[in-house]
């Protein structure tokens, strides 16, 4: 397959395109860099540095190129910022993305993949595990934006007949199992490579947000899953795109807490984290974990990296291997 993926010197977007080029697809990334590396685009892949904002550009890439399937997974993904400019994130989200589906539309694209996530699921009035057909309502405008695209995604589909595959990510961790790439956001928000952070003495402590939720040990549950394995789940539901449109939730099922992954860290590492108790960040709901049977059941998608022991091993590996990350 000739595949686009946009976002694709971004975390999860760089994985995906690694996993797609190890089976033998042929991939192209689209970036800005507005937050993706140039060192994190796979040896192999093609580069097209293109901003989604752009129209023109985008129809042109998207029409004078063939295209089997488009990927997307460049959007401003910061739960925090959202809160702070909610505006922005709606417009730029919404506008970017609305912008490669027309495109898509109009170069004759058949699939589409939508990178979404599990912040649709804001209210803490629902079922846990959450299914794919759980009711909808984003914690932060970050999540409203990604709503709306799943919304738009199903327009397309009932009106030009374009599949699409909306996968709502609960909390990508882990880096590559061959240590080629790993998780370098800039800034850095979240647990898992702040927590390796403060324990390879690169800060000077983590603050763990909130000590009152309504869980075992009182701090946030949440449902991790290996970078690879969300790799492997996107090539699987490219395959179901024949005929039919999909929505899964991708996680494993198992929550996790806060201090269980401060934990797990320091048993994996052997060395302790530093940890003091900070304020509850505004619209963490206390549990989110996946539901994810629908994808296991359709395409047999089964995670092979689910231990927190994998998660946590493939990103100390590369954050031990890569002290500046990307070092752009
Ligand atoms: N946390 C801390 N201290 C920190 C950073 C995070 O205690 O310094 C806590 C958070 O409060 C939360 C947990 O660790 O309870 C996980 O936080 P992350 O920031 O690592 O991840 P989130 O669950 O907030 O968000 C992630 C993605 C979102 C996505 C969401 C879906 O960043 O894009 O998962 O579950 F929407």
């Amino acid at each position: 397959m000739r595949c686009l993926v946009t976002g694709g010197a971004g975390y999860v977007g760089s994985h995906v395109a690694q996993e797609l080029l190890d089976r033998g697809h042929q991939v192209v990334v689209l970036d800005n860099f507005s937050t993706g590396h140039r060192k994190a685009i796979p040896v192999g892949a093609e580069l097209r540095e293109v901003d989604l904002g752009n129209v023109e550009e985008t129809k042109y890439l998207l029409a004078k190129e063939k295209w089997d399937v488009v990927l997307h997974f460049a959007a401003l993904s910061l739960v925090g910022d959202s809160m702070n400019d909610p505006c922005h994130y709606l417009k730029r989200n919404t506008e970017t993305s609305l912008n490669l589906i027309q495109a898509c539309v109009e170069g004759g694209v058949k699939k589409f993949i939508f990178s979404s996530t599990a912040a649709l699921f804001g209210g803490e009035n629902r079922v846990v595990p959450i299914p794919d057909d759980a009711g909808i309502e984003p914690g932060s405008p970050y999540g409203e934006s990604k709503f709306f695209i799943e919304r738009a995604l199903k327009w397309a589909d009932k009106i030009y007949g374009l599949k699409f595959a909306c996968l709502r990510y609960f909390n990508a961790a882990g880096a590559d199992i061959h240590g080629r790439l790993g998780e370098d956001h800039r800034p850095e928000t979240h647990l898992i490579p702040l927590a390796i952070d403060a324990m390879l003495g690169r800060r000077p402590l983590l603050k763990i947000f909130g000590s009152d939720y309504p869980t075992n040990d009182g701090t946030c549950v949440r449902d991790y899953i290996h970078v690879n394995d969300l790799a492997d789940a996107h090539i699987r539901s490219i395959d179901q795109l024949e005929h039919k449109s999909v929505t899964y939730n991708l996680g494993n099922g198992r929550g996790f807490s806060n201090l269980e992954i401060v934990r797990g860290i320091e048993r994996v590492s052997g060395r302790s984290v530093p940890w003091e108790w900070g304020e509850s960040r505004i619209g963490d709901p206390a549990v989110l974990i996946a539901d994810s049977s629908r994808i296991r059941k359709e395409t047999g998608w089964n995670p092979k990296y689910s231990s927190l022991d994998d998660i946590i091993g493939t990103a100390l590996h590369w954050r031990e291997k890569n002290p500046q990350g990307y070092n752009e």
